[in-house]
């Protein structure tokens, strides 16, 4: 495609040289530039593409876009913007021809429960026949094609790509879950979402080199309701008024304690799911979500919700979720002929952490036994945080390893112990993960559900000098048949 068609509509503060040629290919790492290439240079955490121009030259790469001076040697065309994080997400969409205009696009956003209404969207759209595309934390999906993920929104190029595929594919929808740093980034820069959801904000990704405060988390998640055509707020959320306030289009609510468009009514928890009567504008009726928990409720009405404005029927709502399943939350592995249950979820901060356990406690026959760790190299303060929770909620805690990476694995745990020692709480420390778990598995009983926290849909843990392949779902069946 010609330069000059890519950078249509773009915000230019300068070009030099001829915006004639024709471009073969939009990198914005320097090692990947190949004759014809237009090289984009992002101003990064770790380092600053304007400083590999050459290299990209010696590639091939013959136009650059730049937000800063460089030199401009003969033969290069250098165009100068404002921000070439929006810069690529513009010429990646005219490079791909705007593939996601072909498609149904819904982005979700918010601290909590992305994933999880990502994949519930997902399940309802199929029911009413559609082929839906997927992009998120656990992976990224397109009819049975799955490509692990590597973030959880992929940079601008790597996005458009991925939709220009999806397209191909014959989607009929695209399912995305839409992170703050994505938002702010401008990795969803150039698309128009044809619904945004909003589920919740609380503290987190604050800090380091996310977020340096509340307002900017939120100023970015608001983002997407001015690159939405609809917008669908959680109203019980401390910040929907703000979100209502702020954005740019037209949005309805959803919610359980305050009036809203899409709510839910007399609901009933159980050990494995839950169930409630969900009034809407378009249908309403009793529905029934094969994951338990109160957030269940919430995240099952943000799905409701996108499947009314998109013209779904009841029904598809109902078989959508009655049966849904999500790689890692609340996810029950099977323990055929034990008497205890065994839950695998990603919770990994203090909140999700209460959640999940809360949620467990609310139902458990007999006694709730926690095992989790906390993460090195990363935030210290939620360790005994965490330590705190497990000991206040759990009947019984085992504390271990997640993910020591350069950390030394018991300093961690010492950190989560200093937490857990200001509760009555009783737990044990045992530093092996699978030793953790074969542990708790040895000492259930009848009516024990043992929460597994942390890993998720994750399939590794990193140590300092090595990262190996590490699924609870395996290790658990593992211990399972050698307790035979
Ligand atoms: N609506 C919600 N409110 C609070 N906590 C939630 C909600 N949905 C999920 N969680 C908790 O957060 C964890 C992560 O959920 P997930 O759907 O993966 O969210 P995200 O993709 O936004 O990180 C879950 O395992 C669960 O413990
Ligand atoms: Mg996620």
């Amino acid at each position: 495609m010609k330069l000059s068609k890519l950078i249509e509509g773009l915000d230019i503060l300068k070009i030099e040289g001829d915006v004639d040629k024709e471009i073969s290919r939009i990198v914005y790492d320097s090692r990947r530039a190949v004759p014809g290439s237009l090289f984009v240079c992002i101003d990064g955490f770790k380092t600053d593409g304007h400083k590999y121009i050459q290299s990209a030259m010696d590639n091939g790469a013959v136009a650059f876009l730049v937000q800063k001076d460089v030199p401009v040697l003969e033969n290069m065309t250098v165009i100068k913007v404002p921000d070439t994080r929006y810069a690529l997400a513009h010429v990646s969409a005219a490079f791909f021809e705007h593939p996601s205009e072909h498609f149904t696009l819904i982005g979700v956003t918010g601290t909590k429960g992305k994933t999880t209404v990502t994949y519930m969207i997902k399940s309802i759209l199929e029911q009413a026949g559609q082929t839906v595309g997927l992009i998120g934390t656990v992976a990224n999906i397109i009819g049975s094609e799955r490509i692990p993920a590597q973030r959880t929104t992929p940079e601008s190029l790597d996005l458009q790509e991925m939709f220009s595929n999806m397209k191909e594919k014959g989607a009929d929808a695209v399912v995305m879950e839409v992170s703050s740093q994505g938002l702010k980034l401008n990795r969803v820069g150039a698309i128009t979402f044809d619904v945004g959801v909003f589920t919740n904000l609380s503290e987190d990704h604050i800090g380091g080199n996310e977020h340096p405060d509340m307002e900017d988390y939120l100023k970015s998640k608001i983002k997407l309701f001015s690159m939405s055509k609809r917008g669908l707020i959680n109203i019980d959320s401390e910040y929907a008024g703000r979100v209502l306030a702020e954005s740019r289009c037209p949005c309805m609510t959803f919610g359980i304690e305050n009036k809203a468009d899409v709510y839910a009514e007399d609901i009933v928890t159980h050990a494995d799911s839950v169930e409630f009567t969900v009034k809407t504008p378009w249908f309403g009726g009793r529905v029934k979500v094969s994951v338990p928990g109160r957030f269940t409720v919430y995240n099952a009405l943000a799905a409701i919700g996108v499947a009314g404005m998109l013209g779904m029927g009841f029904e598809h709502a109902v078989n959508g979720l009655k049966n849904i399943h999500i790689p890692g939350r609340a996810e029950i592995v099977p323990t055929p002929g034990k008497p205890y249950t065994v839950m695998i979820d990603y919770a990994h901060t203090p909140d999700s952490l209460r959640n999940i356990l809360s949620t467990v406690k609310e139902f458990v026959p007999n006694r709730l036994i926690s095992v989790f760790g906390c993460g090195g190299d990363r935030d210290r303060g939620k360790r005994p945080q965490m330590g705190k929770i497990s000991g206040k909620i759990a009947d019984f805690t085992i504390i271990t390893s997640d993910n020591p990476r350069t950390e030394d694995p018991m300093a961690i745990i010492r950190d989560i112990e200093e937490g857990i020692k200001q509760t009555d709480g009783q737990y044990i420390i045992i530093e092996d993960r699978t030793e953790a778990i074969r542990y708790a598995m040895s000492i259930a009983k009848e009516g024990d559900i043992i929460v597994l926290a942390g890993k998720g849909h994750e399939t590794y843990q990193i140590f300092k000098d090595k990262t190996i392949h590490y699924d609870e779902r395996e290790i658990v069946k593992e211990i399972l048949e050698s307790m035979e």
